[in-house]
């Protein structure tokens, strides 16, 4: 048990990127580096005891730069899409930067997954903490922003992450990790063999630009009824409008409503057998299937990745809540403190 720091690398900039190792007592590591709060590794032993890499990633910082995907990376301060690169909060409107189809993902092309943050580890909670200072009007948001994303290695083979922040105007507050997961191996192929449950009557219906048109469309009888697990691979292409719009599953799904932090989904691998509870207080999670994955990207064993060679369970709000009335809010009012919690459990 413990944690162990090494270098990741040095990016093109000239900025240097830490590798921070957490090991528990019951045969978990997780690795996570500084550049982009990202998780790049997560060694989970499976019911016979044998141990793969569950998370996709990269050998070095650099390839981090040079694939796109963002891999395991923490997404803010908007996580997924704003229509249109806009919002208004209190009256003003704020203009983003347009990095697809006109519309913002991601938070645009300077989030905080290319960030490297300041790190503190603490080795008995068997935690790192990232810290980053994002200043008023960075990404196109209003205020100053103070954040801290926790990653904790608990011995009940948990990854439990915390996104905490305050920020001193109203501002949008929606952060996520956007971790690839393979539970038969980071590198061992689709992700088609996978059953995914998942504890939603109702996905955010999408345009063409995957926007939400504003409907919360029932899963009933669709594709996307997963309240009783289902292979992932049998709808994925199903002649469906919304399937269409995603080219798969690239859709949030709007989550039974709950006291606290409760589970919400359950993925197992096709060949390992090996399982993966989410947890979360947040009210939706962007299931995306890797739709857009290709054979560019390299491993961190040297091996391309492939289509669908992963799958995202981002907890969240939901896409473009800011400007949909009927969806939660993701405004963070001045001085107030912002808090969610997610856990991927393995078993
Ligand atoms: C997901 C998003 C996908 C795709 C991906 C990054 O969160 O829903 O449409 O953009 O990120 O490649």
């Amino acid at each position: 048990m413990g944690i162990k720091i090494s270098d990741f690398g040095t990016l093109p900039d000239g900025r240097k990127a830490k590798l921070f190792t957490l090991a528990n007592t019951h045969g978990m590591t997780i690795e996570v580096t500084d550049y982009g709060a990202t998780l790049v590794a997560a060694v989970v032993p499976d019911a016979q005891g044998k141990s793969e890499d569950v998370i996709l990633g990269y050998a070095d910082v650099v390839d981090y730069t040079r694939f796109d995907g963002y891999l395991g990376a923490i997404i803010g301060r908007n996580g997924n899409r704003i229509g249109g690169a806009s919002f208004m909060i209190n009256g003003k409107k704020y203009q983003m930067e347009a990095n697809e189809n006109g519309n913002n993902l991601h938070s645009g092309p300077h989030g905080f997954d290319q960030v490297i943050w300041k790190a503190e580890t603490d080795e008995q909670a068997l935690s790192v903490s990232f810290t980053h200072h994002s200043p008023d009007g960075d990404e196109g948001f209003p205020g100053n922003f103070d954040v801290t994303v926790t990653y904790t290695l608990t011995e009940n083979n948990e990854i439990r992450i915390d996104y905490r922040g305050v920020c001193d105007q109203d501002t949008v507050a929606n952060m996520t990790n956007h971790s690839y997961f393979n539970l038969d191996g980071h590198d061992s192929g689709s992700i088609l063999d996978h059953t995914l449950w998942l504890d939603a009557d109702a996905i955010t219906a999408v345009d063409a630009e995957c926007i939400p048109t504003g409907e919360l469309r029932p899963v009933e009888g669709t594709p996307f009824d997963f309240r009783k697990a289902k292979r992932i691979g049998d709808e994925i292409d199903a002649d469906d409008e919304q399937i269409r719009m995603g080219g798969g599953y690239d859709h949030n799904f709007a989550l039974r409503a709950g006291e606290g932090i409760r589970k919400i989904g359950e993925v197992v691998g096709g060949r390992s057998g090996r399982k993966m509870e989410v947890l979360t207080d947040c009210v939706g999670v962007q299931f995306y299937a890797g739709n857009f994955m290709d054979e560019s990207s390299i491993s961190k064993d040297g091996t391309p990745y492939h289509r669908r060679g992963g799958l995202c369970l981002e907890t969240q709000f939901y896409p473009d809540a800011v400007n949909h009335e009927n969806f939660a809010s993701p405004i963070l009012k001045a001085g107030e403190t912002y808090h969610t919690t997610t856990i991927y459990r393995f078993s």
